[in-house]
C-alpha cells in the first residue's frame, strides 16, 4: 500500500495522532513516524507514554499505543536528528506526510525552511517535491506570526489542517470530538477511513425554526 510520513510535534492533541497512526496501520499503510523532543513531552503529559528516544527500544511502545488492533501496515520510528533517513530526501517516494500536531514553532521552522531535524527536512522535501503535507497546528489565540507562518506554508503547497472538531455530527463523546479531526486528515492524505463522516444534510425532522436539535 501507500507509504506515509507521520511527524508529531510538542503540541497538544495527542490523541489525535494516534487515532491517525492507527487508522494508517489498520489500511496497510507503511508509516514512518518522526516525533521530536517536545512531542514526546506532550505524549508523556497527554497520554502516558514514556519514549526514550531510542527507535528500537521506542518503536514496540509505539505500536502498542496506536493499538490497531488486526493492523497490517508496518510502522517505522525514526530519530527527529537522524537526518540521514531515507525520507530525508527526495528521492525516497512517498505518498504524503502529515504533522498531527504540529507546535507554533515546528510550523514556523517549515515555513521558513528551517530543516534542522528530520520532521521539518521532511516536509520541507514534501514542498520541494509538490508532495501532499498536511499540518495540525493547535494554539489558541493566534498570534500574527503563527497566522503568517499558516499563510507561507499554504502558499507553498501544505493543507493547514487546524485541530477544531465541528459539533455538527453530536459528539457523544472526547473519542467522536478526536475522530472528526482524525478523520479529515486521514482524507486530507487520500486515506479512506472509517472514522471520517461525511456530513449527509440535517434531518429535516430534527430542523426547526429555533435550529438544529
Ligand atoms: C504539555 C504541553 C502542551 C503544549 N501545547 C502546545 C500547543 O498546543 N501548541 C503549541 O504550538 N505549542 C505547545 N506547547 C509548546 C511546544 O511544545 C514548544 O513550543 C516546543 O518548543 C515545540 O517544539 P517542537 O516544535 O520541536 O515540537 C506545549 C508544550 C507542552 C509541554
Amino acid at each position: 500500500m501507500g507509504i506515509y510520513v507521520l511527524g508529531i510535534a510538542g503540541a497538544s492533541g495527542a490523541p489525535y495522532a494516534r487515532r491517525v497512526l492507527e487508522q494508517m496501520l489498520l489500511a496497510n499503510h507503511d508509516v514512518k513516524v518522526v516525533i521530536t523532543d517536545s512531542g514526546r513531552k506532550v505524549l508523556d503529559v497527554e497520554e502516558n507514554l514514556l519514549l526514550t528516544g531510542n527507535t528500537d527500544a521506542d518503536t514496540p511502545l509505539v505500536l502498542e499505543w496506536a493499538n490497531g488492533n488486526g493492523a497490517t501496515g508496518t510502522l517505522q520510528l525514526y530519530h527527529h536528528q537522524d537526518v540521514a533517513a531515507p525520507i530525508a530526501s527526495g528521492s525516497f517516494g512517498i505518498d504524503g506526510m502529515a504533522v498531527v500536531p504540529c507546535s507554533g514553532g515546528t510550523m514556523g521552522r517549515i515555513a521558513h525552511g528551517i530543516s534542522n531535524g528530520l520532521l521539518e527536512r521532511a516536509a520541507d522535501v514534501c514542498l520541494k517535491e509538490r508532495r501532499r503535507l498536511v499540518l495540525v497546528p493547535r494554539e489558541m489565540p493566534l498570534s500574527l506570526i503563527h497566522l503568517r507562518n499558516m499563510t507561507a506554508v499554504t502558499e507553498a503547497g501544505a493543507i493547514v489542517l487546524p485541530a477544531s472538531p465541528g459539533f455538527y455530527h453530536n459528539p457523544k463523546s472526547i473519542n467522536d470530538l478526536i475522530d472528526m479531526v482524525a478523520g479529515r486528515i486521514l482524507a486530507s492524505l487520500g486515506i479512506d477511513s472509517p472514522v471520517m463522516k461525511p456530513w449527509l444534510g440535517a434531518d429535516p425532522h430534527s430542523y426547526s425554526e429555533e435550529g438544529l436539535h
